[in-house]
């Protein structure tokens, strides 16, 4: 069975991406064929008796260099599909954002993520990529976690992973605040109460409050998420010309 969206990985580590699909809606996407995930280790693309994927750097220096061969060799295994997007795990890449995550569900049939170890990628490497992808500023010992976040947070957007109302929460411009606190039963826990207002039946009331926690929560927490949607409201509140 061919699944509806492809992705392709390409890691020294293929194991590593195992534990997707013991992560509950992500795991039955994969067995129910909204998305398949096909990983390949450029070790087995080597043609050298030790398998070397990497070498020592040219101008000299510490640390080992990967090598172009087993990874343009593994990339050029890989099948295409028709809308096919190339990524490359890098502390050195722009910052993941849900807005690059909605992209590369909502616009491609096919996602590639290639991961490199410790070791710096040879620079022609580089060229295999359409775009250059950071978790954030800090560096990790391989891309995979990269990858498997990126995974992750693609295939829970696309349609049949998860509820149709949390994929339009996606869609709308609010998704730039944080959310607002969530309770549960019992009413009072180790002296700590829920608000009575979540327990007084006036919608109105609540959607209020909600919307209030989550301008103060991201207000507090993230000023500059604040700030861009304040901004981002101001100009959907002016009227149109
Ligand atoms: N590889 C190592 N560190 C990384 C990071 N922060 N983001 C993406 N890939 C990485």
């Amino acid at each position: 069975m061919t699944a509806a969206y492809r992705l392709d990985v390409l890691s020294l580590l293929p194991n590593s991406f195992n534990s997707l699909s013991g992560l509950g809606v992500i795991g039955r996407a994969f067995s129910t064929g909204i998305a398949e995930l096909n990983v390949y280790n450029p070790r087995d693309f080597t043609k050298d008796s030790y398998h070397k994927v990497d070498d020592e750097p040219y101008g000299g220096g510490v640390g080992m260099v990967l090598k172009p061969e087993p990874f343009f060799d593994a990339f050029e295994s890989i099948p295409i599909s028709q809308n096919r997007r190339v990524l490359l795990m890098t502390p050195q890449g722009a910052q993941l954002t849900q807005k690059d995550l909605r992209r590369w569900a909502n616009e491609y049939d096919q996602l590639v993520c290639i991961c490199g170890q410790y070791e710096g990628f040879d620079e022609r490497i580089r060229t295999l990529a359409d775009e250059e992808v950071s978790l954030g500023d800090f560096v990790l010992t391989g891309g995979e976690l990269a990858a498997m976040s990126i995974i992750n947070g693609v295939v829970r957007l696309l349609p049949g992973t998860i509820g149709r109302a949390e994929s339009l929460i996606e869609e709308s411009h609010s998704d730039l605040l944080l959310e607002h606190p969530h309770y549960t039963r019992p009413p009072e826990f180790r002296n700590l109460k829920v608000p009575k207002v979540l327990r007084s039946g006036d919608h109105a009331a609540i959607a209020k409050w909600r919307q209030q926690q989550r301008e103060l929560r991201t207000k507090e927490r993230r000023p500059e998420l604040y700030e861009r949607w304040a901004q981002k409201k101001v100009s959907r509140d002016l009227p149109k010309q």
